[in-house]
């Protein structure tokens, strides 16, 4: 029986903090979770967050932790990180602060990493160039499946103190257009809210993965940023099966 491609997503590690429990176990414990996958990951994708703090230490403790996993590493910034020692620690393209966009073509899939922070700030914006990068991207390989990796999730919480951080409506409907142009595009993936969250935008599953570090719980009708809880951790297994693409939810952890 033929194997589907399995790309794992890790998301929102926060090397760094200290939101009452140790960052870098967390990861151990999900990094130990995914190597003890029945399927081993083709790829792996960090979905941003890997630092809370944006120090070249941090990133090298997320590493040193990662490299029990043998797939490799395709990372992309959060709103937590800094794009110059990320892009340090993991050799990506481009200099200091550039923006960190790039393609990578995983053997039946196709990865787009489109940058969505805004230095300085918790909200994630889209602005014509990184949108003129990825309607240019998706038009220059049509026939292969694609997927959209970024840190904020495009998609509404319902919450607005949760939606005030994330991406406006008008930067969502402006990514939405240029997803609409681009049928293989099978879903966008992203992290941020620390909680498993699916949502649709031009047709296409919005996923937002659940934080290897700290869960949130969804408090409509809160005026305030849902608070991070004590529970378990978890990460993403897509599978690309036959040109269908599934996404599983892991939980790790107590
Ligand atoms: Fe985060
Ligand atoms: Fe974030």
């Amino acid at each position: 029986m033929s194997r589907p491609f399995v790309l794992v997503q890790l998301s929102d590690f926060h090397v760094g903090a200290d939101w009452g429990r140790d960052p870098v176990a967390q990861l151990r414990e999900a990094v130990a979770a995914v190597a003890d996958l029945p399927d081993p990951p083709d790829a792996i994708v960090l979905s941003g967050d890997l630092a809370d703090d944006g120090e070249p230490a941090s990133y090298e403790a997320v590493r040193k932790e990662l490299a029990r996993l043998r797939a490799p590493l395709f990372p992309l910034p959060g709103n937590h990180d800094r794009r110059g020692p990320l892009r340090e620690a993991f050799g990506l393209a481009g200099q200091g602060e550039e923006r960190i966009d790039y393609s990578a073509e995983l053997g039946p899939l196709r990865l787009l990493v489109l940058d969505s922070i805004v230095p300085g700030q918790d909200s994630g914006a889209f602005d014509a160039t990184a949108l003129t990068w990825l309607d240019a991207e998706l038009a220059a390989a049509p026939g292969l499946p694609a997927l959209l990796a970024t840190h904020h999730p495009p998609l509404a919480t319902g919450i607005p103190a949760w939606d005030g951080i994330n991406l406006s409506a008008a930067d969502r409907q402006a990514l939405g257009e240029v997803v609409a142009r681009h049928p293989q595009l099978l879903a966008i993936v992203g992290g941020h809210l620390h909680s498993a969250m699916g949502a649709a935008l031009a047709g296409r599953p919005v996923l937002a993965a659940p934080s290897v570090y700290l869960p949130t719980a969804p408090r409509f009708g809160s005026a305030e940023v849902p608070h991070s809880e004590l529970g378990p951790g978890g990460f993403v297994v897509h599978v690309l099966h036959e040109g269908e693409l599934a996404s599983h939810f892991r939980r790790f952890g107590s």
